[in-house]
């Protein structure tokens, strides 16, 4: 089976996205430190990008994490593969994602991160796909609302491949 990517959100559009949620977070955490928490490794081409766009003082650091269940469905029991370097303790953090989608994975992490007692938690993610929510989760800043069709790029995988690619497009399979 092969597959072609049609092109959902181009570089451009994603950029300017990129650049207008950096200009946000800059006014809402005006005189703070950001500190970046970045999921990978789908959260690291955006927050790259986006940590280029805050103009406030930024830190960061990655972790990763596996979300047991099958390649479509996170059962929402996450296993941290790769945890944090620093402590959250009176920090202002902001989750990064690439995307969320049931929500489940994105739940589970920030109730373990709000246990580590920072200033404040936020969520940021490049996508979204609402009709996909099967749980609850307030998210602060979103680039895309997009339509429930597998997408890739921008840090994005289909079985690893095309996370590389700097725009967001549909696989399609023939
Ligand atoms: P959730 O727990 O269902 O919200 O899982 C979210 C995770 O599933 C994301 O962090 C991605 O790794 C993956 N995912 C969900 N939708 C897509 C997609 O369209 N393309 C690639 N990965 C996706
Ligand atoms: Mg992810």
């Amino acid at each position: 089976m092969s597959e072609r990517i049609r092109v959902l959100l181009s570089e451009e559009e994603v950029d300017r996205k990129i650049k207008e949620i950096g200009e946000q977070i800059s006014k809402d955490y005006a005189g703070k430190t950001v500190h970046l928490v970045c999921v990978l490794k789908g959260g690291a081409f955006f927050m790259c990008e986006l940590a280029k766009r805050i103009s406030v003082p930024v830190t960061m650091d990655f972790m990763s994490v596996s979300s047991y269940g099958d390649d479509t469905q996170s059962s929402g029991v996450v296993r941290i593969a790769k945890d944090l370097d620093q402590a959250l303790l009176d920090k202002n953090v902001i989750v990064v994602e690439d995307i969320v989608d049931s929500g489940r994975t994105l739940s589970y992490l920030l109730n373990i991160l709000n246990e580590r007692k920072p200033a404040s938690l936020a969520l940021c993610t490049l996508l979204d796909k609402p009709e996909r929510r099967v749980v609850d989760v307030n998210v602060n800043y979103t680039g895309f609302q997009i339509p429930d069709e597998f997408v890739v790029g921008y840090g994005l995988d289909y079985a690893q491949k095309y996370r590389n690619l700097p725009y967001i497009g549909i696989v399609e399979l023939d």
